[in-house]
């Protein structure tokens, strides 16, 4: 199949672009330094000819709900509407779990309006909402750090593997379009603070974290809200699998 990545360069991104390509399928990516930019649809148009389906791995670093509603908003009307006139037949949403019962964090915001405009588009779809990936604690710790002090708030999450998420996307956009996906998730919960303090360790960092419910994460995202419902895909790879490997994105 052709298959194409909007957010290629990206973290999750590339590694679907690896995972498509290891299955054997060809693979267009989409991203401003591979010459399309979505908010503006420059490119698109042309790169889409002859794509099968569109896997959106795309994302923003803002951190006000307009902003990332106006991004994600753009951007997923922008797809769909090129996906529509080249007759792609499937998108292929990353989404993140949760999303619905936390009113309060804006890149959620955005994602909710992406989850939006893909159900009410006119492309056949799959949403796939995933948990936080194994290396987003100590990602969350390069946001407040200062003079090696980090604070973090004490989620309790079931983190996923970035390959693990990657292969889902890959045999998603290669199978037909199935509507909302189960939440995929890891095997195992983990406390995001402790996450944290594991990963820079095998990344010989040294950093001080404070736990807190002041910073970017509230108390709205506290208990359980976070953990995958229903009847949840669960990934093989646990985090302490993850951090033995290394502990690379
Ligand atoms: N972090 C988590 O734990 C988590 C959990 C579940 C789901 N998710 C979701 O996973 C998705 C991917 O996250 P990620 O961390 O892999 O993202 P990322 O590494 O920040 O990559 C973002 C990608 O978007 C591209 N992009 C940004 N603006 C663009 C534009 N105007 N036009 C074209 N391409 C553009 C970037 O490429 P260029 O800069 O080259 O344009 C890059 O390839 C996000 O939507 C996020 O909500 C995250």
């Amino acid at each position: 199949m052709r298959v194409a990545v909007a957010g290629a360069t990206g973290h999750i991104g590339s590694l679907t672009v690896a995972a498509l390509e290891r299955d054997g399928h060809e693979v267009i990516g989409i991203s401003r330094t591979l010459g399309v930019d979505l908010l503006t649809r420059d490119g698109l148009d042309e790169v889409l000819a002859g794509v099968d389906a569109l896997v959106d791995a795309t994302s923003c670093t803002a951190t006000d709900p307009d902003e990332t509603v106006s991004f994600f908003g753009t951007v997923t009307r922008n797809l769909l509407a090129a996906e529509h006139k080249a007759r792609v037949r499937h998108h292929v949403l990353l989404s993140i779990v949760s999303i619905h019962r936390v009113a309060d964090v804006a890149h959620y915001a955005g994602k909710r309006e992406q989850e939006r405009l893909v159900q009410a588009g006119p492309v056949p779809w799959t949403i796939v909402p995933a948990t936080q990936f194994h290396d987003f604690a100590a990602t969350v710790t390069t946001w407040t750090e200062q003079d090696g002090v980090a604070t973090i708030a004490p989620l309790l999450v079931q983190p996923i593997a970035p390959a693990d998420i990657a292969d889902v996307l890959a045999e998603v956009a290669t199978g037909e379009p199935q509507g909302r996906y189960p939440d995929v998730a890891g095997p195992q919960t983990e406390d995001l603070v402790d996450m944290a303090r594991r990963t820079n360790e095998v990344r010989g960092r040294h950093l001080r974290l404070v736990p807190t419910w002041s910073g970017p994460f509230g108390t709205s995202m506290a208990g359980e809200v976070l953990l995958p419902a229903g009847r949840a895909r669960i990934a093989p790879t646990t985090f302490d699998e993850w951090l033995s490997a290394g502990a690379t994105p």
